[in-house]
């Protein structure tokens, strides 16, 4: 029986999330892992109303958005449905395309990252980790990826908004360092040397947690 994992990814919009993800799944499904794939902003109620605001379709401040994250995830992970504790504890590994470091760097790029922190402090006590994910690309790398894929941008998807969302990603990591596993990975190269990378980590973890058990 293998043991079940708690699995973020992050980075700014276009690093390349949810290709590594799709690469990490099928590895993790040959070796015999049960996989649970989710993302934030979730397809859940509050989820929906945090797309209409990057979408520009409703406007709201950016305290207000971060606000929205935090019940956003606290539903992600207690939501009865398929929550992510309940996968959990039914033996899933379970994969987010983002979680509380998301918050960290883009409500901190607006607000004091420390009130950021302490509002998800809740939702780091319930679920922590095993291994946060982040992938880094300069804002340049993602500017180019997000015009290439797409017509219209989002709320944060501008140059000067990722650069201080970068910053403030690398500011977390260091801040965190103590708490939470992070693993970070060059996004910049091909996407099968970026898995494989990845996959090395996620087994190491994978094999650290067996034994603990
Ligand atoms: P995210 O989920 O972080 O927004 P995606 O995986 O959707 O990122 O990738 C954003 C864009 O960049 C897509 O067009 C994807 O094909 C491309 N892409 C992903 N990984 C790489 C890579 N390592 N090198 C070049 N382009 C990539
Ligand atoms: P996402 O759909 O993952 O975009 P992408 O695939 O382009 O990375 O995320 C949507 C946006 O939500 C993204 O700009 C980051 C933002 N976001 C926050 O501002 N705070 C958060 O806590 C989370 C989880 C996401």
């Amino acid at each position: 029986m293998v043991k079940n994992l708690f699995i973020a990814f992050e980075g700014i919009d276009g690093c390349g999330k949810s290709t590594q993800v799709k690469l990490l799944v099928e590895k993790l499904r040959q070796s015999g892992h049960r996989v649970y794939v989710t993302c934030e902003p979730t397809g859940g109620p509050i989820g929906s109303i945090i797309r209409d605001i990057f979408n520009h379709r409703t406007e709201a401040d950016h305290r207000t958005i971060a606000g929205l994250f935090v019940a956003d995830r606290l539903d992600h992970l207690l939501n009865k449905k398929d929550g992510m504790l309940k996968m959990m504890e039914e033996g899933y590994t379970v994969i987010t395309d983002r979680y509380y470091f998301s918050s960290y760097a883009y409500h901190g790029a607006h607000m004091p990252m420390d009130w950021v922190i302490e509002s998800n402090s809740m939702s780091a006590g319930i679920l922590r980790p095993d291994l946060n994910i982040y992938i880094d690309i300069s804002p340049e790398v993602s500017m180019q990826r997000l015009h290439a894929g797409r017509s219209s941008m989002e709320l944060y998807e501008t140059m000067e908004n990722l650069t201080r969302v970068r910053s403030k990603y690398f500011e977390a990591i260091e801040k965190l360092k103590l708490q939470e596993k992070i693993f970070i990975t060059e996004g910049d190269r091909s996407p099968e040397n970026i898995a494989a990378e990845i996959w090395a980590e996620v087994s190491r973890i994978e094999s650290t947690a067996s034994i603990k058990d």
